[in-house]
């Protein structure tokens, strides 16, 4: 049985829109698609989108609108302002970006006034996962809403409901704080017994047969001993800004922070350090330093 999709719009094909376009496109999905950087959308326009001039245009006769933007500012410029928002009447939009829970309401209220519907739709997974359809998507908002764009989101990966608009976001930030801790407590184990002179394959080895493992550490395993964090998947930049939303969540929460602050303050030395547009393994720069010459980000 084929399933007929309903025309849709991708906003921001940066490094995780790319791929997720190409999904849609794979399934049949019919799709205009806009970056502000243009040249990053056009390979689009050879797979059959049609690339559009501008954000208004890519949305002018769509029903479903996928934004993959940078943050809430992005989502602000390129959405909740004219002539965007005025064509947002009967359509459906789906934000997929990790901002935070009150941003996302925010978005939501605004869709709505302008006539528009609203899901959030945040992912864990990076690059290899939405080229293999295998992002685990996340949705907040309407049951109902979610079973219009269900087939269109299943392109992505597994999906599920979380509840209403702000939940899935406020998860989105609890999974990646959990990024930044856990990364962050292995590059300073790795740091610890490099600097002392102990060779590092004990503690590799150890953690890696222990109860402390966790599958994340060996995918970044090459990185860190080869100081390598170009051709990232998920840049330094990008994590900051979610660890300052975590942080901010957290607070607002009367939740402590100290852990998020410390995990910031590495982060923006890792940036001072010239690492910003890194792989955020890269943070091993912000706790042991740029070593000599060697490193690559
Ligand atoms: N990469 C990952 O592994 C990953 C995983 C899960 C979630 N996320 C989240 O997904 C979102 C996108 O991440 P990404 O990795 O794809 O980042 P990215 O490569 O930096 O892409 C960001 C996109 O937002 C656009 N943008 C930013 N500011 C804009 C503005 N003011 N006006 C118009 N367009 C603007 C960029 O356009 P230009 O190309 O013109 O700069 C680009 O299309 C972020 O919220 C990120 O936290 C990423």
């Amino acid at each position: 049985m084929t399933t007929t999709h309903p025309k849709a719009a991708f906003l921001g094909t940066g490094l995780l829109g790319f791929p997720m376009a190409e999904r849609l496109l794979e399934n049949g999905v019919p799709l205009a698609v806009w970056n502000r950087t243009a040249a990053k959308a056009a390979p689009l326009g050879e797979r059959g989108a049609r690339v559009a001039e501008s954000a208004a245009d890519a949305v002018r006769d769509a029903e479903v609108v996928i934004l993959m933007l940078t943050d809430f500012p992005a989502i602000r410029e390129v959405l909740l302002t004219q002539p965007v928002i005025g064509r947002l009447s009967g359509r459906v939009v789906v934000q997929m970006g990790t901002i935070a829970p009150d941003e996302s309401r925010e978005a939501a209220a605004r869709v709505e006034e302008a006539g528009g519907a609203y899901l959030e739709a945040p992912v864990l997974g990076s690059i290899p996962q939405a080229r293999a359809a295998e992002l685990m998507v996340m949705a907040g908002g309407e049951p109902d809403l979610l079973d219009r764009v269900r087939p269109v989101l299943a392109c992505f990966g597994p999906l599920r409901h979380i509840g209403p608009v702000g939940a899935a976001a406020a998860l989105k930030l609890a999974l990646n704080q959990l990024i930044a801790t856990l990364a962050t407590a292995y590059a300073t184990g790795l740091a610890m017994v490099r600097a002392r002179g102990v060779p590092v394959e004990h503690f590799i080895e150890i953690v890696r047969s222990s109860a402390l493992h966790s599958p994340s550490f060996d995918r970044k395993l090459p990185r860190w001993l080869g100081r390598d964090y170009s051709d990232p998947n998920f840049p330094v930049k990008h994590l900051l800004k979610d660890v300052r939303l975590c942080r901010d969540t957290a607070a607002g929460g009367g939740l402590a922070t100290e852990v998020l602050d410390g995990l910031a303050r590495i982060l923006e030395r890792t940036i001072g350090l010239g690492c910003g547009e890194g792989d955020y393994s890269a943070l091993a720069v912000g706790i042991e330093g740029r070593r000599g010459e060697d490193v690559s980000c």
